[in-house]
């Protein structure tokens, strides 16, 4: 049985179509990712996902229990951290902790205990006493991450967990995902930080409420990529920008800060190919020149313009 399953999950708001049509399948102990822009219909997924928000139309299956009939009865089964913290700033971390355990009907004496677990496993031991306002963002989300995994649910629900975290908390935030993952817990996490993606069994991209692409970060770099990337450096790029922009033949260029990406359309295009190219279409050298591997956003990129 897979942990989440989804058929032409829908939401409407008005005429206005959030989420359409979406399908998903999330294998036991997945981190999947779920990707997109601003407004392409994350959150409204996720809340669909742990009942908060009735579909339209479409079936929503979490650890078997069929969502849509019974909304109540998944959140035993669930953890789920929201976008906007529901951690209270103006109780210490503790209090927080007691707070939550209380909600989720855990037992004083086991609740002590659990809140131990947490405080340990998430490196919370300094921090026991400060209020929740006065940490930074990066152990608030920890804190978040902490609370919503008390009751030891088998599946959690994390949207945008990192927004806005330094790099180091963002990196100690997936290793907590990955050891959430290695003892089977199935993780959702929906992100825009597309170089977060590759830490994901799979992921999904989503584009106004559509499913545009599925799969391992690998097998959509493969799908969508199949003939050579090279990564070109004129050294002044935005001087001219709209002569880069005409590109050069069989090929398809995107900008990345001060270097071009060129996507061949030929299997057997080499550096020095494309050099010759390059120097007579745009009558100068181009700096540096060199093949490099699709990242996800080059993926999804190419999947929004298809
Ligand atoms: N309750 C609502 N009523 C009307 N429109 C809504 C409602 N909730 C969301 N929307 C719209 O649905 C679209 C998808 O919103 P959603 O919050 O799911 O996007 P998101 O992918 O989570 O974006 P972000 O990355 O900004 O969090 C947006 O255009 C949003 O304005
Ligand atoms: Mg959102």
């Amino acid at each position: 049985m897979n942990a989440i399953v989804t058929k032409g999950l829908t939401k409407k708001f008005g005429e206005f179509i959030a989420v359409n049509n979406i399908d998903l399948e999330v294998g036991n102990g997945e981190i999947f990712g779920f990707l997109g822009a601003n407004g392409a219909g994350k959150t409204t997924t996720i809340k669909m996902l742990v009942g908060l928000l009735p579909p339209t139309s479409g079936s929503i299956f979490v650890s078997g229990i069929d969502v849509v009939k019974q909304p109540l009865k998944i959140r035993e089964t669930i953890g789920y951290m929201s976008q906007k913290f529901s951690l209270y700033n103006d109780l210490t971390v503790e209090e927080n902790i007691d707070f939550f355990a209380g909600i989720y009907g855990i037992a004083f004496k086991k609740a002590k205990q659990l809140k131990e677990e947490l405080i340990e496993r998430f490196q919370l031991q300094e921090f026991r006493k400060f209020l929740t306002k006065d940490l930074p963002l990066g152990l608030k989300q920890r804190l978040a991450l902490g609370v919503a995994l008390m009751h030891k649910p088998k599946v959690i629900f994390l949207d945008e967990p990192t927004s806005g975290a330094d790099p180091i908390a963002r990196k100690y935030f997936w290793e907590l995902i990955q050891s959430l993952a290695n003892d089977g817990v199935t993780c959702f996490v929906t992100t825009h930080y597309l170089e977060e993606a590759e830490f994901c069994s799979r992921i999904s991209l989503i584009d106004s409420g559509k499913i545009i692409a599925c799969g391992s970060p690998n097998e959509l770099k493969r799908k969508y990529f199949q003939t050579p990337i090279f990564e070109v450096d004129f050294g002044n790029l935005e001087k001219n920008i709209e002569v880069y922009r005409k590109g050069v033949s069989n090929s398809e260029i995107s900008f990345f800060g001060s270097r071009l990406h060129i996507t061949m359309k030929e299997l057997s295009v080499s550096e020095n190919d494309l050099r010759i190219q390059l120097t007579s279409t745009f009558g100068e050298q181009p700096r540096t020149i060199r093949r490099i591997l699709p990242t996800l956003e080059d993926v999804f990129i190419k999947a929004i313009q298809k």
